[in-house]
């Protein structure tokens, strides 16, 4: 062993330092001409043997050869540390975090969507309170004291004659004390009853009440306009037809009924085979209503309908429950977006 032998090894070791790739690597480099059984202590030992006035020499060149290793090693090791360090922030292949934002409950979308549907045609929304008068409630609405619906078992009383609305109609009389003619509103809204509580029936639930007051609006309007909202809702195809009915506000009163979105009319599970789904009832304004609010039974006519807002949400998306509206249950309201 001379000094170049020395001076050639460490500059394969310096080499092979730099060149490793990844720590593994280095160590294997740092084994092999620093480790027990590497290149160094060989050379170490093989200076004992050297003749002793090439000892010094060959001592000085064993020891830069140890440092310079060492020094290489040290300097690559941080090397690839920082790279590491240095490397892309963002692992793009890590599923996104779900932010948790909420999803429109299936009574709201449906309120929008009329909303939207009914302001095309020129309705604006009207709103009003929960907690109703008996006299607005029902007495301006025609309702005699004797009628079935002021059946207290029926209705949320509350102290002074005051009571939760169990319809949305209340918010036409408000609307009609304030305006005058032409009058074109909606009132979706929270009404109450005290039924009891089962797949179809909730003892407080929503409505959508329209109200379109002018000099000559007539029954084909009505029909008209429901018939427009009805597609616009639940699919250009359905039909709609109207059948008598009663109601103490309205006169002449029908029900309205749209062919099933399902299976057109055909029977099935959805129209209970009948091909056909109850979705409003209507009517035209009866003249004494109109005089209850001021307004002239001779210069204006107008119909009134009101329907059910989560029964529209389960038609439309096929609920079976109305419970599933209450429950909170966000496996349920996710699906709708
Ligand atoms: N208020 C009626 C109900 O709750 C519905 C209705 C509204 C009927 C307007 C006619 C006109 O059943």
């Amino acid at each position: 062993m001379d000094e170049n032998k020395i001076e050639s090894l460490k500059q394969e070791a310096l080499a092979a330092a730099a060149a490793a790739s990844n720590a593994d690597e280095l160590e294997q480099v740092r084994i092999r001409y620093l480790g027990r059984n590497g290149v160094l202590p060989a050379m170490m030992k093989g200076l004992k043997d050297a003749p002793p006035e090439a000892r010094a020499g060959l001592g000085r060149a064993a020891n830069d050869f140890k440092v310079s290793v060492q020094a290489a090693v040290e300097d690559r090791k941080s090397g690839l540390t920082s790279a590491r360090q240095a490397g892309p922030a963002f692992d793009l292949s890590l599923p996104g975090r779900w932010r948790g934002v909420g999803s429109m409950h299936p009574i709201s979308k449906v309120i929008e969507d009329a909303t939207r549907i009914f302001g095309r045609i020129g309705f604006t929304v009207a709103e009003g309170p929960d907690i109703e008068t008996a006299y607005r409630n029902f007495e301006a609405l025609n309702t005699p004291a004797h009628h079935p619906s002021l059946d207290p078992g029926d209705t949320f009383w509350l102290e002074d004659g005051m009571l939760l609305r169990t319809q949305t109609s209340p918010v036409q009389i408000r609307v009609m004390e304030r305006r005058k003619p032409p009058v074109r509103v909606i009132t979706p809204g929270r009404c109450y009853r005290r039924d009891t509580t089962d797949a179809t029936h909730s003892a407080n639930f929503h409505q959508i009440e329209g109200l379109y007051v002018d000099a000559a609006v007539s029954l084909g309007d009505l029909k008209g306009t429901l018939e427009y909202f009805i597609r616009e809702m639940m699919g250009a195809g359905v039909r709609i037809r109207f059948r008598p009915h009663f109601f103490p506000f309205t006169e002449p009163s029908v029900e309205c009924d749209f062919s099933c979105h399902v299976c057109a009319g055909n029977g099935c599970r959805v129209c209970k085979n009948s091909g056909w789904i109850e979705i409003a009832g209507a009517g035209m304004v009866d003249p004494r209503v109109f005089r209850k609010v001021g307004y002239d039974p001779e210069a204006v006519t107008g119909f009134a309908f009101g329907m059910g807002v989560e029964r529209i949400a389960m038609v439309k998306y096929g609920i079976q429950d109305i419970r599933m509206l209450y429950a909170n249950d966000l496996r349920f309201l996710e699906q709708f977006r």
